[in-house]
């Protein structure tokens, strides 16, 4: 079986180029198409959200609708397909109810009350239409708690089923989102729950959690960095699950995340207002220019250090340590530049201080694309600095853009970033360990420091313009996971 085209279906809550809430939906959108170029058959589905139905995608119906039970009832599901220009099919799961809204999973004032109901639809119907289109995978692979449910399933079905017996493999990209709901829900996933109601099996705290689902009841888990993957088994960092991920560490795999370099590179980025490399670096003060006069920065600026964040504004980017230290900074006699959405009280803290100091910190909140783009082409340096990070693509784009990483120690920033040493110029960044605002703080007045001096600087972000984060190195090890998973049954 191994010596044709490994067939391989991926089932994640969001992707690029259709839906986006983070860094998932980058690694979900890029993946396939790394592991396509390894001669995998990959395919991919989605829910079909707003931003699908109302986006420029050329999706057209495919057959039937199925039936999916969920408790006593059955509900419909629409099936529609895509292909990307790679050729890659996507197929999407319709059901207008549950997926034609504003946001993915809620709004500002929480969760969607019923995000169970939505992503365990998600999951049945996912497997459910593989008999439709006679795709049957070697491996399911499945991304984070929304699709946790999908090894359960499939070890229930009976062994007639379409879908009986194919392995799978379960990636969280972040364990502080769980998926914990009201045992109550027990019924509509059609599992035995004497069977699987036990702390061996998908409870968690008198609660279902379908990310302890997935854990338990995959053939291998992996997570997205190497020091995520052991982090993740101790108790600062395993938000209640270290013992379960602890008791599974024989088949936990930490494989760092890829970036795409089709979509992140100065070299080619048509949304940057002038392109550049490490041998041609005039674009990147043009690209600085600009973002100061978008921003209604001061034009003194052009000189001084511009240090910019774009981030999900969440207790987990370490935004509070940001605000605890931001008055220090501004002193520091620098430029700030900040794009992020999300929590509220994080956003009125920002807002107070970027209305006290007009011209030289600009915030931005919400979710926009193409500003990150030319902040992180734009800015000098930027911050991440994480309480946790599973992996962190930003850092990665900063690296590629020769904006220079600032970061905390953790997850995938520990792995990806390394200190900068004057001596013998080696290092791509800055890091601090201890989560306090003085070690951040003195981390950031070393990097201004650096940049006063110019030939160290620029061979500072030459080093890190040069390092290679391309999907096709991680697509591999997945490929030989892939594989030892599939041979092991
Ligand atoms: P996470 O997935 O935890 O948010 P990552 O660093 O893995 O962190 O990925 C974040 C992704 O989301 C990056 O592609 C980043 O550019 C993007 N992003 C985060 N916040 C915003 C925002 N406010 N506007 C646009 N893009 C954003
Ligand atoms: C999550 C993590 C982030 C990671 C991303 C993609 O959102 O918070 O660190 O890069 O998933 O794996």
């Amino acid at each position: 079986m191994l010596s044709e085209k490994m067939k391989i279906l991926f089932l994640s809550p969001e992707a690029t180029p259709f839906a986006k809430t983070g860094g998932l939906a980058d690694v979900a959108g890029a993946l396939p198409l790394a592991l396509k170029g390894l001669g995998m058959d990959v395919r991919l589905v989605l829910p079909l959200y707003r931003t699908v139905r109302n986006g420029d995608f050329d999706i057209y119906p495919l057959g039937e609708d199925l039936e999916i039970p969920m408790g006593k009832q059955r509900l419909k599901a629409g099936i529609r397909g895509f292909r990307t220009e790679e050729g890659v099919p996507v197929y999407f799961i319709e059901r207008e109810d549950f997926y034609d809204r504003p946001h993915l999973y809620g709004n500002e004032k929480g969760d969607y009350y019923d995000n169970f109901e939505r992503f365990v639809f998600f999951s049945k119907a996912a497997l459910n239409i593989l008999e439709k289109i006679s795709f049957k995978p070697d491996i399911i692979h499945c991304h984070d708690w929304q699709t946790g449910l999908v090894p359960c399933i499939i070890r229930e079905s009976s062994a007639s089923a379409f879908h009986a017996d194919i392995p799978t493999v379960f990636t969280i990209h972040n364990l502080g989102y769980q998926g914990n709901f009201s045992e109550e829900k027990m019924s509509l996933t059609g599992l035995r729950r004497g069977d699987y109601f036990h702390p061996e099996g998908l409870e968690f705290w008198g609660e279902i959690s379908l990310l302890k689902a997935g854990i338990n009841y995959s053939n291998a888990i992996t997570t997205v960095s190497p020091t995520y993957a052991r982090e993740i088994r101790k108790s600062e960092y395993g938000m209640g699950m270290e013992g379960v991920l602890e008791k599974r560490k024989s088949v936990l795999h930490g494989i760092l995340n890829g970036i795409d370099y089709h979509q992140w590179d100065p070299a080619e980025d048509s949304d940057i207002s002038a392109k550049y490399s490490p041998s041609s670096m005039e674009g990147k003060a043009l690209c600085k220019t600009s973002l100061i006069d978008e921003m209604g920065l001061d034009g003194s600026l052009k000189d001084r250090p511009l240090i910019g964040m774009v981030s999900r504004l969440d207790k987990q980017k370490g935004l509070d340590l940001f605000l605890e230290i931001l008055d220090e900074v501004l002193a520091l006699d620098v430029g700030l530049v900040v794009l992020g959405s999300g929590n509220e009280e994080i956003q009125a803290g920002l807002l107070g201080v970027s209305r006290k100091n007009p011209g030289r910190f600009s915030l931005r909140l919400g979710f926009d694309e193409l500003l990150a783009h030319r902040i992180i082409a734009g800015a000098d340096m930027l911050l991440i600095p994480s309480r946790y990070e599973p992996c962190g693509l930003t850092q990665m784009y900063a690296l590629k853009y020769g904006t220079v990483p600032v970061v905390r120690a953790t997850g995938g920033l520990d792995d990806t970033v390394v200190p900068f040493n004057p001596k013998n110029g080696k290092g791509n960044g800055f890091k601090f360990r201890a989560y306090t605002g003085r070690a951040f703080f003195t981390t950031i007045k070393r990097a201004v420091a650096l940049y006063r001096n110019p030939k160290a600087w620029k061979n500072l972000m030459v080093n890190g313009m040069k390092e290679d984060f391309s999907w096709p190195r991680s697509a591999g090890v997945y490929m030989a996971l892939y594989e030892s998973v599939a041979r092991g049954r």
